[in-house]
């Protein structure tokens, strides 16, 4: 696996910059303007004492602080709607990255990392980091702003600078103390999560097992076992609480000794009239307004850290290069009128010990047809496989035409070889779109004859929607011959200048199988087709057929020499046939 350098999240936010610096302005002009509201209410209170109340000065000051509480409401919120927007932007990006270079991977990737794993990637990872930068941006903007300004706005009141650092100096426990509880709490939560689990096990294990143990006479035994995981529970539920109720209580503490502070000696200076009762007021309320965003920078950093290991993973995942790379100079590849030539070919899986192909030479005129026979494990897929570069054959083995596929470009090789594998996947949509899988956009009546060629056609319009019903979890289910045909027909419909049936009638009973060989020779007529099937009933129209044996080409040649010829082949067919007489009761 070879890494390149994917650097997600600075690559997304470096192409979107204008935005988050407008939505990062908005918030910070929002919170300059909130951060006024306290010296308006300071300033209220001094008119008060010397003026008293008059309807001009409530009026006055209603106006200001409606201006205020409008311009704190558009402003913010407009950023904040910018940067939930940036956030669900970067979530469908990265998702849609995501998927593209999953359908880039090998098959060999898979066959090694469960699907399960990856689509918790998907979603999981990247809504962590989603969070994490919708919430880091947001909140880091809002509370650095909210506390600058509301020191800059207390430096530049009346307020003395040293009752100002008094005061502001207990709150700045406030962050470190959420960093240093935050991870503990969750932690802790996770043990009790945990020991739940274990409960829940223990006592399914223990109703599913009653009957044994009231034979076997251990209800003491279980008993205790039972208690230990109970005990387990409480003391972990015990921990948690202890810890967050300190938590829960040292915050508002912190905040409230910065209060009392503010009272006591600013009361004091107030009283010795070396402040106004105005400054006083909006002291207190200056306090009041760096709480919270004191403690969301603690939350930030907390989010951060946790998101960090999602985008490691994410980032990770997409720098696994593709194991199948298109050449540098890879050129589309014209298949239409091309023989296919395989030379000297001999392959072995990346992780496998034995060969999987041995010396296979082949030609398969353009427009012919060529019968694969053999045992399962014989190779029979590994050679579509191959031809389909779902793994990389030896350079210069299989050539299309004159051009080495290895030089062709990825899409031009596999969009010319329409290929239909024993158990082709459906998806959980209409049968319609499940044939039309390779352009959604094809005339229905393309649809139509497709599902008429695979003899599926007769089923489709028996079912309720007919080609509307759907598959699948909401819909219906198919029976394995008519998933096979109607993966048949979704081979049919590209009508590529190369077909390939891996074993694609094998579900399929004798009579229908012979109708879908006869479609196949009438219309592929002039086109390459490779048949592999298990039955010769199925292949020894082809043009050519080849016996493979593990690995190996054990004999080639038409139906009728093949039968002539004392190998694997007549033995296959005489073990058929007679099959098929038992079966028709002669
Ligand atoms: N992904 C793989 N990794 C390693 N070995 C494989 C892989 N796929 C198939 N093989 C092995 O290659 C041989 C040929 O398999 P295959 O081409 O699927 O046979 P067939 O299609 O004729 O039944 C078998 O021995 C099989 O175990
Ligand atoms: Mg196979």
């Amino acid at each position: 696996m070879r890494l390149k350098d994917p650097r997600l999240l600075t690559d997304y936010v470096k192409a979107h910059w204008y935005f988050y610096l407008l939505a990062v302005a908005c918030i910070a002009l929002a919170n300059i303007t909130q951060s006024y509201y306290p010296r308006v209410l300071g300033n209220f209170t001094d008119d008060l004492q010397k003026a008293g109340i008059s309807p001009s000065v409530i009026k006055h000051y209603t106006l200001i602080l409606l201006a205020i509480g409008i311009g704190y409401g558009v402003l913010g919120g407009f950023g904040q709607y910018m940067i939930m927007r940036m956030g669900r932007l970067f979530e469908f990006f990265t998702r849609k990255k995501l998927f593209e270079h999953f359908t880039t991977l090998g098959e060999n990737y898979y066959s090694k990392n469960g699907v399960g794993k990856l689509l918790s990637y998907v979603m999981n990872d990247v809504k962590n980091v989603r969070d994490a930068i919708s919430q880091g941006i947001n909140h880091t903007t809002n509370s650095v702003i909210m506390i600058v300004s509301v020191i800059v706005m207390m430096l530049l009141s009346s307020i003395p600078l040293y009752l100002i650092v008094v005061c502001v100096l207990p709150m700045l426990a406030i962050p470190w103390t959420v960093i240093y509880f935050g991870p503990k709490i969750r932690e802790r939560s996770k043990k009790v999560q945990e020991s739940l689990a274990t409960m829940t096990e223990s006592a399914e294990e223990q109703f599913g097992g009653i009957r044994v143990t009231k034979k076997f006479a251990v209800e003491s035994i279980m008993r205790g076992r039972f208690g230990e995981t109970v005990d387990g529970i409480v003391e972990n539920q015990v921990k948690l609480v202890r810890m967050s109720s300190l938590f829960q209580a040292l915050l508002p503490f912190l905040g409230a000794l910065s209060l009392i502070i503010s009272i006591a000696l600013g009361g004091y200076l107030t009283i010795q009239k070396q402040i106004t009762l105005g400054n006083f007021v909006s002291l207190t309320l200056y306090l009041r307004m760096i709480v919270n965003p004191l403690q969301q920078i603690g939350n930030v950093i907390n989010t951060m850290q946790r998101s960090r290991a999602s985008l490691e993973r994410i980032n990770k995942l997409l720098a696994i290069a593709p194991e199948i790379q298109e050449a540098a100079h890879a050129l589309p590849l014209e298949a239409k009128g091309a023989g296919i030539r395989i030379s000297g070919l001999t392959f072995t899986y990346p992780d496998a010990r034995e060969e999987a192909l041995r010396d296979i030479d082949l030609y398969i005129p353009p427009g012919k047809t060529l019968g694969i026979i053999g045992k399962t494990g014989s190779g029979k897929t590994t050679l579509v496989k191959l031809l389909l570069r779902i793994y990389d054959p030896p350079a210069g083995t299989i050539k299309i035409g004159d051009t080495d596929i290895r030089d062709a470009t990825l899409a031009s090789l596999r969009n010319q070889i329409g290929y239909v594998p024993q158990d082709g996947f459906l998806f959980s949509t209409t049968i319609r779109d499940n044939i039309a899988f390779y352009d959604r956009q094809t005339e229905f009546a393309h649809v139509e004859k497709a599902s008429k060629q695979a003899q599926i056609h007769d089923n489709i319009i028996e079912f309720p929607d007919k080609f509307e019903t759907r598959l699948g979890e909401r819909g219906i289910t198919l029976s394995g011959g008519q998933r096979q045909r109607t993966s048949l027909a979704r081979g049919f419909i590209k009508n590529a200048p190369v077909l390939i049936l891996d074993d694609s009638v094998s579900a399929v009973d004798a009579v229908t199988e012979t109708k879908i060989i006869e479609n196949i020779r009438l219309g592929r007529k002039g086109k390459t087709t490779i048949i592999i099937a298990h039955r010769i009933s199925a292949l020894k129209h082809a043009d050519e057929i080849i016996v493979l044996d593990e690995g190996t080409i054990v004999q080639r040649g038409t139906h009728a020499q093949l039968l002539a010829e004392d190998g694997l082949y007549a033995s296959l067919y005489s073990i058929q046939e007679e099959g098929t007489r038992y079966a028709e009761g002669k």
